[in-house]
């Protein structure tokens, strides 16, 4: 069952979305060679509880972090540490904010500082697959249209798709029906309606699309340690389109 939301809820979650593409805009300054990403999570935390939210993500599964912090070879996942960022890293971060009870989720892959072409190629068609696949969504949309897009798109720009994780509906939870692959067939899977709130993001690495678990059971990496990027943002389904609700 995939949820229609009512005028009240997509009122909260617009809410909750500005908040997590506020927290965004907030930490742009802070991501910067010497910072930990234990002080961006800090940062962070305290911007979402200033907005009278909560970081949706703190103790989800017993996630020990307020947001997530993968950088270079980290997929998702990466645990807020004492490691500092450094020039040339990429770093991708995923934010979520409940608000009264209704989630919003984007995560954004950062440059700290100069890094190499091959990472910027890696960030700017990760983040066109993300703006392809959120192009494909309108009342009638199949699923399987939006991960078909995202994946002829990373095909064509020869980038590996991650696809044991997925995009997801969201609402009064983090991860509500449907499920939301960066891969699929025209034409297959359930299909969109007006009011339904979905969060897309392509993860998309450099070299192999094969991925696996760390050790401290959350970070996922590249099984060759090439980099990944993240796109993610939560939408609306219209009538005739989408709506963005974790703008920047
Ligand atoms: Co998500």
């Amino acid at each position: 069952m995939i949820n229609i939301k009512t005028s009240r809820e997509i009122e909260l979650m617009k809410i909750a979305g500005a908040i997590v593409g506020e927290t965004h805009k907030y930490l742009i300054p802070y991501i910067r060679p010497g910072i930990t990403t234990k002080e961006l999570d800090n940062i962070a935390y305290n911007f979402i509880i200033s907005k009278h939210a909560t970081p949706s993500f703190k103790g989800y599964d017993g996630y020990p972090g307020s947001i997530c912090t993968s950088i270079n070879e980290e997929v998702v996942h990466g645990i807020p540490s004492n490691r500092k960022l450094k020039e040339g890293d990429i770093i991708s971060i995923d934010i979520g904010a409940c608000y009264k009870g209704y989630h919003g989720d984007s995560a954004w892959t950062y440059k700290v500082g100069k890094v190499s072409k091959d990472c910027e190629y890696l960030m700017e068609h990760t983040e066109k697959a993300l703006f392809i696949g959120l192009n494909q969504v309108k009342e009638g949309t199949r699923i399987g249209d939006i991960g078909n897009a995202i994946e002829n798109y990373a095909k064509e720009h020869k980038l590996g798709v991650v696809k044991e994780l997925v995009g997801h509906g969201i609402g009064s939870n983090l991860h509500e029906m449907p499920d939301v692959p960066n891969y699929g067939k025209r034409g297959t899977g359930p299909i969109l309606k007006e009011g339904m709130v979905i969060a897309i993001e392509p993860m998309l690495n450099l070299g192999t699309a094969n991925i696996y678990l760390l050790d401290d059971d959350w970070t996922i990496i590249t099984a060759d340690n090439k980099p990944s990027a993240h796109f993610e943002h939560t939408v609306l389904v219209l009538k005739d389109g989408f709506e963005i609700l974790t703008k920047r």
